[in-house]
């Protein structure tokens, strides 16, 4: 089982669990900005994380989402945003972002960088849905 987490984050948040669900999967963090030279077939798990601004995530992820659409539907995908909030609004705006990547499971982490330095159950919890 091989993982690849492509990311894209401005504040390392995001960067921060895509590298601690590569530690705990023993797979691979790639920023989006380096991730054109992955070849997505060879991974079973493709997970798709992004920070969020003014409701979306980065342009270039979701461009690349884009690209390798195929080849994300065929494999094991889940989707995380890393969000100021931690409640029903990260959920919804989380489930809206989601949806739009076409990606079922999914989840959503508010300060990314504290939680994977103190209580990452939520992070463990994410990676066990897939
Ligand atoms: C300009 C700006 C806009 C933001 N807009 C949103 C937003 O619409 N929704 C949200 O939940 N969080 C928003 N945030 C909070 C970030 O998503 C949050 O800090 C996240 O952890 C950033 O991830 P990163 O550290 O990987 O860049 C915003 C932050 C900034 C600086």
């Amino acid at each position: 089982m091989s993982t690849i987490i492509v990311y894209a984050s401005s504040n390392g948040n995001t960067k921060a669990v895509a590298e601690y669900i590569a530690k705990k999967t023993g797979g691979e963090a790639v920023a989006v900005s380096d991730a054109k030279n992955k070849d997505l077939s060879s991974y079973d798990t493709i997970v798709i994380g992004g920070r969020v601004w003014a409701g979306g995530v980065p342009k270039d992820l979701v461009e690349y989402a884009k690209n390798n659409k195929d080849i994300i539907a065929q494999k094991n995908s889940a989707f995380y945003v890393c969000c100021m909030y931690n409640d029903e609004k990260g959920q919804k705006q989380c489930d809206k972002l989601a949806a739009e990547f076409g990606i079922a499971k999914h989840a959503f982490f508010n300060k990314g960088k504290k939680l994977v330095q103190g209580d990452a159950k939520v992070i463990d919890d994410f990676i066990a849905t897939f």
